[in-house]
């Protein structure tokens, strides 16, 4: 008989891809548009799928909690933190950030930071991919103010391959030009990051945790619009709510696919084009939280 482990593989593999694209980000409660899923088992979160980039233990023994911001502190070895340059602390992100954005959009930001921190605790993340999180958060929307053509021109100068309907709507691009941008700039090289800011937007059907979560801190900032957001929130906590959340249990998954769900919904009564990708992230979680509902009898 086949353990769970490996049908959740199987399952997994076969489940369908899926993705949709979030709407604009900060000022009005505007619903964003966009979905990811991977985790599993009752409701509980699946932490063996987080990529693993963790510190060593003894590293974070001494006083590491209290500057938790940078990128020193969550390791005496550099080292530890593949592909971001000592000494960057989020303090410095936000600066190289702030003045790119109206402050309109770098409060959205903020507001984005602080709930990626509040899943990131809630997921039980460690330290390392804590930190992960935050320099996402903050890079995220970086070049959202760019203009449609600009970054069309910026992907292609990039060499980002791009879709027809990318070309059209190159607001879709902000966060792929975004990361292609901190690489470049802030000499970050960490995967996870980078993907995470790349796929903010349209989701993916390969997200890690950290992008998964990246993903729903957009959609559950502050500005969103309580129709958008509680949906969202019961599904994370299994219909207890945000205030009841509890720490270790909350399913990224199932949260994803009401959020693609949502936005699709949102594209279609706004009469705006959907990338295809959206229907592809959308039906990859509706396939995860299914295999799952299975398992689970
Ligand atoms: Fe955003
Ligand atoms: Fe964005």
């Amino acid at each position: 008989m086949k353990s769970k482990k490996t049908l959740v593989k199987k399952v997994k593999k076969v489940a369908g891809k899926s993705a949709i694209y979030k709407s604009k980000a900060s000022g009005k409660k505007t619903a964003p548009t966009s979905a990811k899923k991977s985790s599993m088992k009752k409701g509980s979160v699946k932490k063996s799928s987080v990529k693993k980039v963790t510190a060593k233990k003894s590293t974070t023994k001494k006083n590491t909690a209290k500057k938790g911001s940078t990128n020193q502190a969550i390791g005496k070895k550099a080292s530890v933190i593949k592909g971001v340059p000592e000494g960057l602390t989020l303090a410095k992100v936000a600066k190289w950030v702030e003045p790119r954005i109206s402050k309109k959009r770098f409060a959205h930001v903020q507001g984005v930071v602080a709930v990626g921190q509040e899943l990131s605790r809630l997921y039980g993340l460690n330290q390392a991919e804590r930190f992960y999180v935050g320099l996402a958060c903050w890079l995220h929307d970086s070049c959202k103010e760019m203009k449609d053509y600009e970054l069309v021109e910026k992907a292609r100068d990039l060499g980002i391959e791009l879709t027809e309907i990318e070309k059209s709507s190159g607001h879709l691009l902000h966060g792929p030009v975004a990361a292609r941008l901190v690489k470049k700039e802030l000499k970050i090289s960490n995967k996870a990051v980078l993907a995470a800011m790349a796929q903010h937007t349209l989701g993916a059907t390969n997200m890690t945790e950290i992008a998964k979560i990246v993903y729903l801190a957009d959609c559950l900032e502050a500005s969103r619009p309580d129709d958008f957001t509680q949906p969202i929130w019961a599904a994370l906590t299994s219909g207890r709510g945000r205030a009841q959340a509890v720490k270790g249990s909350i399913d990224v998954d199932k949260a994803m696919l009401v959020a693609c769900d949502l936005s699709l919904e949102h594209l279609l009564k706004s009469r705006r084009p959907i990338h295809p990708l959206t229907v592809d992230v959308r039906n990859h979680f509706l396939g995860i939280v299914r295999a799952a509902e299975k398992l689970a009898g």
